[in-house]
This record gives structure tokens, sequence and C-alpha cells, in this order.
């Protein structure tokens, strides 16, 4: 099979690693790709990832029979409508199906319309109605963009005065017109869990649960990033609220083959929970893998990805089969120094190869790129990441940063808890 994936992050050198591995697959295309994708697939840098004209005419000239849709954006700007309607067998949800992450009020409003547990909100396009909102529900309360803002949009506020400058501030355009409406929602307490899901023909085939590490310092100190660390399982849920949590994502499985959806939902539904004291409750959707938790749940996915993929893509429930390894895993996201703020990029990096030689580690790259001397060099705020498996989560955590221990470049800069937290035992919530 000829395929394309979209995207040039970690994510999708996981995605890209784990299609190479499949026996199905004869060509693979990363479109742009990044220093990683290009040892696994040949990258394609010219292409835009949201011209649906110039992905058609890649798609029907290489003969593709599958393109992967890894980042949100050309979800949301309809590059699974364009390439179906063209005849090609997409990975990645509709435009409409997209949606549940491109406009929180229509994820609240899905949520809503099929007893979904969720905050209670409201979703404003006046300031004044939204700051009267607030005013009721009272602090903390969580104010977010509608659109998508990069993950910079949501503002989780203690005082009652910095959730009305955060409204303020989003109906000023500070998030461009993912502000032009606001979702104000009451603030939820617990550990957040991630629960992703093949969503195809209104069925979920729940993937391993991970959890995500925001914050740029460790203790969960520090401004929030696009995610420092994940791990997979999560040691701290409980069997009820694993029940809850697979029974939300086949319920919103279902949803997406109802009106007003026009089209099955194929692709990744991602369920971003948080399990208060009522039980776990969502605090988004994504309409895609997630970034870093692709990069710890796909190393322990035993079954062809190529084959779930096309399953997804084409409807074919019967032929979805997911087997998990055992083991755990654990990454470590090293950084450039200043991320998430301004930083350097173009530093040397070297023992990438050492670090792989360890038994059950892998590196995917997320910015990095071969300088004119063909050396790998940093070329984004998260650079790598370090990923490594064990029989217990606590060797998978010390392999992983023996791993980072081996790699090096000016400024590098990481967590040294990931994981700490769930491993101390569900109490450190508390
Ligand atoms: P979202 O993009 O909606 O997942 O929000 C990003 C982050 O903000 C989440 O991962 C949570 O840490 C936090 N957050 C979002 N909604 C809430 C809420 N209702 N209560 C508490 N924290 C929240
Ligand atoms: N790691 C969170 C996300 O991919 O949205």
């Amino acid at each position: 099979m000829n395929i394309a994936v979209l995207g040039s992050g970690g994510r999708e050198h996981a995605i890209c690693w784990a299609l190479a591995k499949s026996p199905k697959t004869e060509t693979l295309f990363a479109i742009p790709g990044n220093g990683g994708t290009a040892a696994v697939a040949e990258n394609v840098a010219s292409l835009d990832i949201c011209d649906a004209e110039a992905l058609v005419g890649f798609a029907q000239d290489r003969n593709i029979d599958l393109v992967v849709i890894g980042p949100e954006a050309p979800l949301v700007a309809g590059m699974a409508d364009a390439l179906r309607g063209a005849g090609i067998a997409v990975f990645g949800p509709d435009a409409q199906g997209a949606a549940l992450e491109g406009s929180k009020t229509v994820a609240k409003e899905f949520m809503d319309a099929n007893h979904i547990p969720t905050a209670a909100y409201g979703s404003f396009t006046s300031e004044v109605e939204a700051i009267n909102y607030a005013r009721q529900l009272g602090a903390p309360l969580v104010v977010k963009a509608d659109g998508l803002a990069a993950g910079k949009g949501v503002i989780v506020a203690e005082e009652l005065d910095t959730a009305e400058d955060a409204i303020r501030m989003c109906f000023e355009g500070e998030f461009g017109e993912a502000g032009n409406r606001v979702v104000v929602e009451e603030c939820l307490t617990g550990p957040e869990c991630s629960l992703l899901a093949f969503v195809t023909d209104g069925k979920a085939f729940c993937m391993a649960t991970a959890q995500d590490h925001k914050r740029a310092y460790n203790g969960d100190m520090g401004p929030n990033t696009g995610g420092m660390g994940v791990y997979s399982p999560v040691p701290i849920v409980t069997e009820e609220e694993m029940a809850t949590m697979v029974r939300v994502m086949e319920e919103s499985a279902a949803a997406t083959a109802r009106a007003p959806f026009e089209n099955d939902y194929r692709g990744v539904l991602y369920g971003g929970f948080m399990l208060t004291p009522e039980g776990p409750k969502v605090l988004e959707f994504n309409a895609r893998f997630g970034d870093p938790e692709t990069q710890v749940i796909l190393p322990r996915l035993e079954s062809d990805l190529v084959s779930i993929m096309y399953a997804v893509a084409t409807g074919d429930t019967a032929s979805i089969d997911l087997q998990w390894s055992p083991l755990w895993a654990v990454c470590v996201v090293l950084a450039s120094e200043g991320y998430p703020g301004a930083y350097e990029k173009g530093k040397v990096i070297l023992g990438v190869d050492e670090a792989e030689a360890l038994e059950n580690v892998v590196v995917f790259h997320a910015g990095t790129t071969l300088n004119a001397d063909g050396e790998l060099v940093t070329a984004g705020g998260r650079v790598l990441n370090v990923v490594a498996m064990g029989e217990s989560f606590d060797e998978a955590r010390e392999r992983a940063y023996e791993a980072c221990e081996l790699i090096n470049f000016e400024g590098k800069q990481y967590r040294t808890d990931i994981g700490a937290k769930a491993a101390a035992g569900r109490s450190s919530w508390e």
C-alpha cells in the first residue's frame, strides 16, 4: 500500500515508524515530515497540508491508497472531505467530525445532546453576557476560546478578576477568530487521563490510557507547553472509572454515526477526561491522535497499524483487532533551552543512536532537521521524544532517563519527574 502521512511532529514520526514496520507498506510519504520521519519515509516538504487541491493532486499522481492526517488544522479545514471526495481512503474525520475539536461549543452541545458527563458551561458571543455568567458561576472557573488556539486558548482562573480579564482578552482578539465565541465553565478537580479510540461506523475501539504533563517544569510548575512527557497505561485509574470512560467513548462514537453527522467519523476520537470525585468527566475531545500520547501508545500496539488505519478509513469494523503489549511506556520530551518561550535552533544533536541501542528504547523526533553538513540539529522547541518500555512503571521510567542522559545538545532541557506523581499513587492529587 502507498501511504501519505500529513504533519511534522513527534506524533507523525511515531505514526510513520509504526506504519513502516508493516509488511503492507510499499511507499511511505511524510508531508512535510521532519528529521526523524526522513529515516522511515520520504519527506515531501513542498506541499501545504491545508491545500486540498495540491493534496488530491499528489495522492492521485503517486497512487496513494491511504492518507493519514496527523494534526487538527487540516482536519478542521476539510482535507479529509476533499480527499474522500476524490475517492481516496482517509484516516481522519471530515470537517464536521473535526468540529468536535475545532469548536468547544460544538463539543459541549454534542456532550449535552448525548448525556456525556462534562463541566457545566455557557457559550457566548457577547462579552457582557460571558462576564455575567462568570459572576453567577463564581471562581474558580475556566475560560476557553471557542476555536483552535494551539493549546493556548484555555485559562483556568482561580479568581473572578482573572476570569473577567481572560474573557476580555478573548473578545479583544488575543486568540484571533478562535476567541470570537467564548465558553465559560465550571472548574473541575482531579487527575487527568486521556483515552483515545479508533472510531469508525459508529463504533469505538479504545486504545490504552495515557497521561500527559503540560507544564514546563518539575512539580507541574511553570508555563503550559505542548507536553513535556507522557506515560501509558495510567496506573491510578480504577476499574469503575475505566468502565465509565470506555462507555463515554462508545456512546460518543455511536453518536457520530447519527444526525447531524452526515458521514460517519473515521479516525481517532481523543477523550480528555478529568477523574473528578463524581466520576470521569470530559474536558475536551480532539479529533486526532494526541501529541505526545501517540509516542507511548503506538509502541505498545502489537497489531498491524496499516491494517487498522485502512479498516478505520473504509469502515471495515470486522477487521479491527487491537492487541496491546503488557509493557509500560514512558516518554520524556527533550526541549530547547527557553521553551516554551524563545529558543535557539540549529544545535547539533549527539547520542540518539546510543540511546536507541538500549533495549526497548525508541527516540521520536519532534523538532529536528538535517543541516547542510548532514548533521542532525535542533529545529523546534520540543526536540526529541525519548520513549522507553519496561516490565514495570519504575523500570520504564528509569530506562527513559538513562536514555535521556545519553543524548546531548546545547541547552537540552527536560523534566525529571515524568510519571513520578502517578507512581506515588492517587493520594498525590489530593
Ligand atoms: P482543554 O484544551 O479543554 O483540554 O483544556 C486544556 C487544559 O485545561 C486541560 O488539560 C485541563 O488541565 C484544563 N482544563 C480544561 N477544562 C477544565 C475544567 N473544566 N476544569 C479544570 N481544568 C480544566
Ligand atoms: N497532548 C494533548 C493533545 O495532543 O492535545
